[in-house]
């Protein structure tokens, strides 16, 4: 009878969903009940949090015995571990902490343990969040932000100390050691005392995780908060504004890590107000750091609306400055020249500034991705770009070796990613967005990690079934053929169908207005600055489309080294995903697969839409592997990001068919919208945004 009820009820679960789940858990659903020993001599709070670790999630043999032991050992990094069956090594407590997390995700994902050393590709491994101290978060989309609430709401609540926890938790599993707790527009307020009291309420909950708090500050806050007449760096008064500000901090928050700054870049303050170079401010915010171990991450995020192209103006910057930065200064640099585009070349400045530490600056919320709203797995882009060949160093000077410290003679290495994370239940709006914050903290512990073992893994962790009724093996391979395999593949495929759909070839920022999510290759507002409007960046006219960098052009390419340059330069050898962000070419231009220019776009896009109708089905045929809460929310998510595929092809093609003077292949879908309807639906959300 026992029997036969189980097999009722495992008959019911598969047919109806598994239990309801709202995602909060992230990928560290699983617990366990099999018993292990765990021994260490050492106690501290993170040793501690390493032995329940184990103890709650522990999946191999019953009765185990695991030691975790602090040692020396020439082959270990800082964070590093060596593995083996029944041992943790480390020189830290975090290397211990980030052991117990890599066993515990073999055992999940069923990865095989042998022994081996494993160290972290980058020393730093940050978060940026772009949370505002009243709460709310540019760019951000799954909620209000999970550290501040408004400038009265300061007081720390038993519920924030949760929340602070279990997003400590989950950074650590990843390996994540560091969190820029505030957004890089950064008001002067945040240096103010009550503040900063609650920075150090946040910093206590990180420490045991071993995550180290960081501020993103404002240029000019001595003049702002401090009273001070200016904030020149090379004014004493002001140096020693912050030397004492920087004391504060750290009698605060002895381990604090440093400043984040956005300088001289969209109207924000910076040493060029007063005639000072980058390094001169850099190096003053490093001088009064230097004393604690800190550093400045001083970001290369600047245009100004000038003639110049404005992809080749931040090497134009930075350059002539490479030599000048002391060794606590690191440049943060995005991964491509623009803003986070679907795609985008490497930054030129990557390898180039060779006396200078440099860091990428991903973006893991997806502002040009369809933000909460898209599916869309930003690992492939990463790898991508990570891989790139910049030449810099000859072959092999990946831009992942020339910012791990591999290349280069530098004491730090650090890489960012703009978080996904707010008060959603979920914590990133979207729940396959949080594979996106996994996939950042897996890829910054280790840069020659596939993005496919990444996926694998998050999958695994996040969906599997954890109901004992559903434990057969029979159900376990039908899990895999069924969803895990289609699933992943469809995770894998997502990032080349968004730029298919949006800004395939090579084209980018075309988006409507300011908010960065629909399509307006149209968009050009009389007054606007005119590289904030999509005709700066796709230039078409009845010639052709693409912004030409060549030397007939801008010659951005010329900062490119060679012989990346020139493989560039020449419209045949230029890669085609990179074809019209180097050159403005024909619409009859012949393409390799032997279309012209604007049939192969049309392809392009018509090919995104299709494979975003893809994943619908995908998804609806996961549904018995899935939580009914889980699976609607995403179902629901994905008819939306259908449509929106439809409406950026149809916008996209419409108005590009102004200029090219062609129709559509024939064989090919036939727009559902017309442009004048699309125009008119534009200009309304931008009037209710405004
Ligand atoms: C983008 C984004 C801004 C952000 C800026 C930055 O332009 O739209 O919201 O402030 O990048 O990275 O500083």
């Amino acid at each position: 009878m026992i029997k036969l009820l189980t097999a009722l009820f495992a008959f019911v679960l598969l047919s109806t969903g598994v239990n309801a789940e709202n995602g909060h858990q992230l990928w560290l659903r699983a617990k366990s009940t099999i018993p292990v020993e765990v021994r260490c001599s050492k106690k501290s709070p993170t040793i501690n949090i390493a032995i329940n670790e184990l103890k709650n999630g522990w999946q191999g043999k019953a009765g185990q015995v695991i030691e975790l032991k602090i040692l020396k050992d020439k082959l270990l990094k800082e964070d590093g571990f060596r593995l083996s069956e029944n041992s943790i090594q480390a020189k830290t407590d975090a290397g211990l902490l980030y052991g117990a997390f890599e066993i515990l995700r073999r055992q999940q994902t069923g990865e095989s343990l042998t022994e081996e050393v494993i160290n972290p590709s980058y020393n730093l491994r940050l978060l940026n969040h772009w949370d505002n101290l009243d709460g709310s978060v540019e760019r951000g989309y799954a909620g209000r932000s999970i550290f501040w609430r408004g400038i009265d709401l300061l007081k720390v609540s038993a519920g924030d100390i949760q929340l602070w926890t279990e997003y400590a938790r989950a950074n650590a599993s990843v390996g994540i050691n560091a969190t820029v707790l505030n957004n890089v527009n950064a008001s002067p307020t945040v240096l103010t005392k009550p503040v900063l009291e609650r920075a150090k309420a946040v910093a206590d909950v990180l420490r045991p995780y071993g995550i180290k708090t960081y501020l993103a500050v404002n240029f000019a806050s001595p003049e702002v908060i401090g009273g001070l007449e200016t904030a020149d760096p090379l004014n004493p008064e002001v140096q020693a504004w912050w030397k004492e500000k920087v004391k504060e901090i750290y009698d605060l928050i002895p381990d604090f890590g440093g400043f984040l700054v956005k300088a001289n870049s969209e109207g924000q303050p910076g040493p060029q107000n007063f005639g000072r170079t980058h390094a001169d401010g850099a190096n003053m915010m490093a001088e009064a750091l230097e004393p604690y171990n800190g550093i400045v991450m001083w970001r290369a995020f600047v245009y100004d609306p000038s003639d110049e192209d404005r992809a080749k103006q931040a090497y134009n910057e930075f350059m002539p400055l490479d030599g000048q930065f002391h060794e606590n200064v690191i440049i943060q640099v995005k991964n491509g020249p623009i803003d986070f585009q679907p795609r985008e070349p490497f930054s030129p400045l990557f390898g180039a500034m060779k006396q200078t530490t440099v860091m990428p600056e991903l973006q893991v919320t997806m502002e040009y991705l369809g933000q909460s709203v898209h599916l869309v797995f930003l690992a492939p882009m990463w790898e991508e770009f990570l891989k790139s060949e910049t030449w810099q160093e000859g072959a092999g000077s990946t831009v992942a070796r020339c910012t791990d410290g591999s290349l280069f003679n530098q004491k730090y290495s650090a890489i960012a990613g703009v978080a996904n994370i707010g008060l959603d239940a979920n914590w990133c709006g979207h729940d396959f967005a949080q594979a996106n914050w996994y996939a950042f903290g897996r890829q910054a512990w280790n840069h020659s990690i596939t993005s496919a073992q990444i996926a694998d893994e998050w999958l695994k962790l996040t969906f599997s079934p954890q109901n004992s009724a559903e434990e057969t093996s029979a159900y376990d391979l039908e899990w895999n053929l069924s969803f895990l395999q289609p699933v992943k593949q469809m995770m894998l495929n997502s990032h080349e169908a968004t730029v298919n759909y949006m800004m395939p070839l090579g084209l980018h920022h075309i988006f409507s207005a300011h908010a960065h999510y629909g399509p307006g290759p149209w968009w050009a507002p009389e007054g606007m600055r005119p590289d904030w409007t999509p005709p700066y960046y796709h230039q078409a006219d009845t010639f052709g489309i693409g912004f030409d960098r060549t030397a007939s052009g801008s010659d951005a390419i010329r900062q490119y080294h060679e012989p990346l340059a020139s493989q560039l330069a020449d419209v045949n050898t230029c890669p085609e995903a990179f074809l019209l962000w180097f050159h403005h070419v024909s619409w009859n231009h012949e393409m390799k697969n032997g279309r012209t220019l604007w049939n192969g776009l049309c392809y392009r896009y018509d090919e995104g839409v299709k494979q975003v109708r893809d994943f619908q089905r995908i998804w609806d045929k996961a549904e018995r592997f899935v939580d009914a809460e889980r699976f609607a929310a995403i179902q629901h998510k994905l008819t939306k990001h259908s449509l929106d595929a439809q409406e950026w092809k149809d916008a996209c093609l419409l108005y590009f068919q102004q200029f090219s003077k062609q129709p559509i292949p024939y064989e090919l879908e036939r727009p559902l919208y017309n442009l004048d309807e699309l125009l008119e639906r534009d200009e309304q959300r931008v009037r209710q945004s405004e």
